[in-house]
Protein backbone atom coordinates (compact mmCIF):
# COMPACT_ATOMS: atom_id res chain seq x y z
CA UNK A 1 0.00 0.00 0.00
CA UNK A 2 1.27 3.35 -0.68
CA UNK A 3 0.19 6.94 0.34
CA UNK A 4 0.83 9.69 -1.12
CA UNK A 5 4.20 11.79 -0.10
CA UNK A 6 1.98 14.95 -0.02
CA UNK A 7 -0.64 13.47 2.26
CA UNK A 8 1.83 10.85 4.70
CA UNK A 9 1.64 11.16 8.88
CA UNK A 10 -1.92 12.47 8.71
CA UNK A 11 -3.19 8.92 9.53
CA UNK A 12 -4.39 7.83 6.03
CA UNK A 13 -2.47 4.50 6.13
CA UNK A 14 -3.47 3.86 9.64
CA UNK A 15 -6.91 4.00 8.32
CA UNK A 16 -6.73 2.02 4.93
CA UNK A 17 -5.19 -0.38 7.51
CA UNK A 18 -8.15 -0.65 9.34
CA UNK A 19 -10.71 -0.43 7.32
CA UNK A 20 -8.85 -3.25 5.36
CA UNK A 21 -8.97 -5.54 8.30
CA UNK A 22 -12.31 -4.62 9.46
CA UNK A 23 -13.63 -6.10 5.43
CA UNK A 24 -11.82 -9.13 5.88
CA UNK A 25 -12.91 -9.82 9.51
CA UNK A 26 -16.94 -9.26 8.21
CA UNK A 27 -16.32 -11.59 5.03
CA UNK A 28 -14.81 -14.07 7.32
CA UNK A 29 -16.58 -16.98 7.79
CA UNK A 30 -18.28 -16.65 11.22
CA UNK A 31 -16.43 -20.15 12.59
CA UNK A 32 -13.26 -19.35 11.27
CA UNK A 33 -10.22 -16.81 11.70
CA UNK A 34 -8.89 -15.17 9.28
CA UNK A 35 -4.86 -15.68 8.45
CA UNK A 36 -3.82 -12.46 6.96
CA UNK A 37 -0.29 -12.19 6.32
CA UNK A 38 1.54 -9.47 3.89
CA UNK A 39 5.16 -8.40 3.07
CA UNK A 40 6.24 -5.50 5.18
CA UNK A 41 8.29 -2.87 3.99
CA UNK A 42 10.37 -0.60 5.85
CA UNK A 43 8.43 2.57 5.80
CA UNK A 44 4.87 0.35 6.86
CA UNK A 45 6.23 -2.11 9.54
CA UNK A 46 5.60 0.24 12.11
CA UNK A 47 1.89 0.37 10.68
CA UNK A 48 1.57 -3.10 10.40
CA UNK A 49 2.78 -3.70 14.32
CA UNK A 50 0.60 -0.80 15.41
CA UNK A 51 -2.43 -2.76 14.07
CA UNK A 52 -1.72 -5.87 15.39
CA UNK A 53 0.83 -7.94 13.13
CA UNK A 54 3.86 -10.01 13.98
CA UNK A 55 6.66 -11.22 12.71
CA UNK A 56 6.37 -14.63 11.48
CA UNK A 57 10.49 -15.61 11.33
CA UNK A 58 12.01 -17.68 12.26
CA UNK A 59 8.96 -20.23 11.96
CA UNK A 60 8.20 -19.08 8.12
CA UNK A 61 9.98 -16.47 6.34
CA UNK A 62 9.21 -14.81 3.03
CA UNK A 63 10.60 -15.70 -0.15
CA UNK A 64 11.49 -14.30 -3.62
CA UNK A 65 12.25 -15.85 -7.66
CA UNK A 66 13.96 -12.91 -9.38
C1 LIG B 1 3.69 3.27 4.85
C2 LIG B 1 2.73 4.38 4.42
C3 LIG B 1 1.60 3.78 3.56
C4 LIG B 1 2.10 4.99 5.69
O1 LIG B 1 1.09 5.96 5.29
P1 LIG B 1 0.71 7.22 6.21
O2 LIG B 1 -0.58 7.77 5.70
O3 LIG B 1 1.86 8.15 6.32
O4 LIG B 1 0.46 6.51 7.63
P2 LIG B 1 -0.04 7.18 8.99
O5 LIG B 1 -0.19 8.65 8.81
O6 LIG B 1 -1.24 6.42 9.43
O7 LIG B 1 1.14 6.84 9.99
C5 LIG B 1 2.48 7.22 9.71
C6 LIG B 1 3.06 7.99 10.90
O8 LIG B 1 2.45 9.27 10.98
C7 LIG B 1 2.01 9.50 12.32
N1 LIG B 1 0.85 10.40 12.28
C8 LIG B 1 -0.43 10.08 12.00
N2 LIG B 1 -1.21 11.18 12.04
C9 LIG B 1 -0.38 12.21 12.36
C10 LIG B 1 -0.59 13.60 12.56
N3 LIG B 1 -1.79 14.14 12.43
N4 LIG B 1 0.49 14.36 12.86
C11 LIG B 1 1.71 13.83 13.00
N5 LIG B 1 1.98 12.50 12.83
C12 LIG B 1 0.93 11.72 12.52
C13 LIG B 1 1.67 8.13 12.83
O9 LIG B 1 1.67 8.07 14.23
C14 LIG B 1 2.81 7.35 12.25
O10 LIG B 1 3.98 7.54 13.01
P3 LIG B 1 4.96 6.35 13.39
O11 LIG B 1 5.45 5.77 12.08
O12 LIG B 1 6.04 7.00 14.17
O13 LIG B 1 4.12 5.38 14.15
C15 LIG B 1 3.49 5.50 3.68
O14 LIG B 1 4.62 5.89 4.43
C16 LIG B 1 3.94 5.12 2.27
O15 LIG B 1 3.14 5.17 1.31
N6 LIG B 1 5.22 4.73 2.14
C17 LIG B 1 5.80 4.39 0.84
C18 LIG B 1 5.29 3.06 0.33
C19 LIG B 1 5.62 1.95 1.29
O16 LIG B 1 6.76 1.73 1.66
N7 LIG B 1 4.58 1.22 1.71
C20 LIG B 1 4.72 0.09 2.58
C21 LIG B 1 4.51 -1.16 1.79
S1 LIG B 1 4.69 -2.61 2.79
Amino acid sequence: MAVHPEHQKRGLGDAIVKELLRKIKQEAPQDGKPYISLLADGPGRRLYEKNGFVETAPSSIGMVLE
